[in-house]
């Protein structure tokens, strides 16, 4: 069966337009915002707006703003028709495809830059990544105008990042949490893992198999032998470094004990060669 492609705004102009006529008609608007290279993890996000809005836009932009000058921001996967034909068939009915210098015009100069859930972590290792991500992400909420966006658990924290700039600045829309997606072997779907090699993919799992232990034993007690049995689990399985591999509180992201009966996440970031690998379960 063949779907109609989506159609393809380019202008901020466009994009408003379109969005003004869907709101003329009473139509609730859900954005989920990607770099493409799309995977079924971005495609059930997609379903997830359109079991809030009539209407869904996907945002394909790779964000230079979000890449350190030493990352692959250049070799990042980059496969638009391939990821129209994917949008086709979950019924996606805008996408939203900037270049640069429509995102970022000549004498662009503001950032928004998050504290809170975005220290530490991720933010320990590419500490310009969340003031990118939170930047772009601010500026397509304000440019699409949406009722919804649609954002992964995979991205653990950045979605408590992202959950806190629209708490903090009053952003008019709601944050929709997806859950993470996975492969038949249980590796999280990602646009990075096209990166790994045979033996290599064969060996990912690994680093779903560590927090899953290392979430049983926060479950049902003290958690420190799993996390360095874990940490010798994935050098064992060729990954290195390991950039962490912890419990945090599940919403402040700040350190994690049962005793307190707050809600725990077990997150994780390795190398496994040239790909950084990042993954997370509740405990
Ligand atoms: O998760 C991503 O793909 C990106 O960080 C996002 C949210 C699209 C912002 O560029």
């Amino acid at each position: 069966m063949t779907s109609k492609l989506p159609d393809v705004s380019s202008t901020v102009h466009d994009l408003r337009s379109r969005v003004a006529e869907w709101r003329r008609a009473g139509e609730a608007v859900a954005l989920v915002p990607t770099m493409g290279a799309l995977h079924e993890g971005h495609l059930s996000l997609v379903r997830l707006g359109r079991s809030r809005a009539r209407r869904t836009v996907t945002s394909i932009f790779v964000n230079p703003a979000q890449f350190a000058p030493t990352e692959d921001f250049d070799k990042y996967p980059r496969t638009f028709e391939d990821d129209l034909a994917k949008l086709a068939t979950v019924g996606c009915d805008l996408v939203w495809a900037p270049n640069a210098k429509e995102m970022y015009p000549e004498g662009f100069a503001t950032r928004v830059v998050p504290a809170g859930s975005a220290e530490g972590l991720e933010t320990d290792f590419r500490p310009h990544f969340f003031g990118g991500v939170a930047t772009v992400c601010t500026k397509l909420f304000m440019q699409s105008g949406a009722d919804f966006a649609c954002f992964g658990e995979k991205d653990f924290q950045q979605l408590c990042v992202i959950q806190q700039v629209v708490r903090d600045l009053n952003l008019p829309l709601e944050i929709l949490p997806g859950a993470t997606v996975r492969e038949a072997d249980g590796l999280a779907m990602s646009s990075r893992n096209r990166y790994l090699a045979p033996e290599q993919r064969a060996r990912a799992v690994v680093i779903y198999d560590v927090i899953q232990r290392v979430a049983a034993a926060a479950r049902a007690g003290p958690h420190e032998a799993a996390l360095a049995e874990g940490t010798k689990a994935l050098a064992a399985a060729g990954f290195g470094p390991i950039d962490y591999l912890t419990v945090r509180d599940a919403e402040t992201l700040k350190s994690w004990s049962r005793v307190n009966g707050r809600p725990g996440r077990v997150l994780a970031a390795a190398w496994l060669g040239k790909t950084r690998l990042i993954d997370n379960v509740e405990v």
